[in-house]
């Protein structure tokens, strides 16, 4: 593993064309996280946060800079190696939640384990324990568009824990939780981290949520500063 990092980072830049020009969203990004870490990654609206983590998370491919996975060049990697080891590694919970809809809470937590391999046996108790560490056992049969937000958020995170990947990647897990549930999420993840080779990345806009996490990063003009 580069130096023992889990996730390492190099002159990162991801610059958009949108038809009508180029948006440099991310010019300058460097950045190691170590095992046990739990990072926040913060910055105004726009300023790149999600495009970072989707890059992170091996959905989108930066236009310059390295990137390595667990040692792995994973930039080097075609797609499907990539989505193979996205698979085996790492877990993410999208902004928008992003869950299969005309589908129930089991069913969206369900996927990402048969994807995995997980045998039909095992799967019921690995999505129940995922659902209880997210207070939603009692949602399990529920179809994911009767949802409240708040539940939709948490069913999102249950699917990101239910495979224990070595990363979680959390884009504003929660933004749409009350303060005891946000609490109980940022629990989880202390917990993770303190396994042997996981870490956590964050992105929040609620310093008290950053006040849980081991650091802080912030992404201001496309380069993203510690602290
Ligand atoms: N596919 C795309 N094509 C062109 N521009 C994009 C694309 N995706 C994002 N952008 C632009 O890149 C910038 C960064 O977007 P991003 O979603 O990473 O911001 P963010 O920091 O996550 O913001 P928020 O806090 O609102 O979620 C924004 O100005 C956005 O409009
Ligand atoms: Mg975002």
């Amino acid at each position: 593993m580069a130096n023992g990092a889990l996730i390492s980072v190099s002159n990162l830049a991801k610059i958009y064309a949108n038809g009508v020009g180029t948006i440099p969203v991310l010019q300058k990004v460097n950045l190691k996280i170590f095992p046990g870490e739990m990072v926040a990654v913060m910055g105004p609206s726009g300023s790149g946060k999600s495009t970072l983590l989707f890059i992170l998370g091996l959905f989108l491919h930066p236009t310059r800079g390295s990137y390595h996975l667990a040692g792995e060049d994973v930039l080097k990697l075609d797609r499907t190696a990539q989505a193979e080891f996205r698979r085996r590694r790492v877990g993410f919970v999208f902004q928008s939640c992003d869950l299969l809809e005309n589908s129930t809470v089991y069913e969206n937590l369900e996927f990402p384990l048969i994807y995995a391999g997980v045998d039909r046996r095992e799967r019921p108790a690995r999505i129940l324990a995922a659902l209880e560490q997210v207070n939603l056992e009692h949602r399990i049969h529920h179809a994911s568009n009767h949802l409240s937000g708040g539940e939709r958020q948490r069913v999102a995170v249950a699917r990101a824990l239910v495979n224990q990947p070595q990363v979680i990647l959390a884009d504003e897990p929660t933004g749409q939780l009350d303060r005891s549930h946000s609490h109980l999420i940022m629990d989880h993840f202390a917990e993770i981290v303190k396994k042997a080779e996981t870490a956590v990345v964050v992105v929040t806009h609620d310093p008290e949520i950053a006040g849980r996490c081991t650091r802080v990063c912030s992404l201001d003009d496309g380069i993203l500063y510690e602290g």
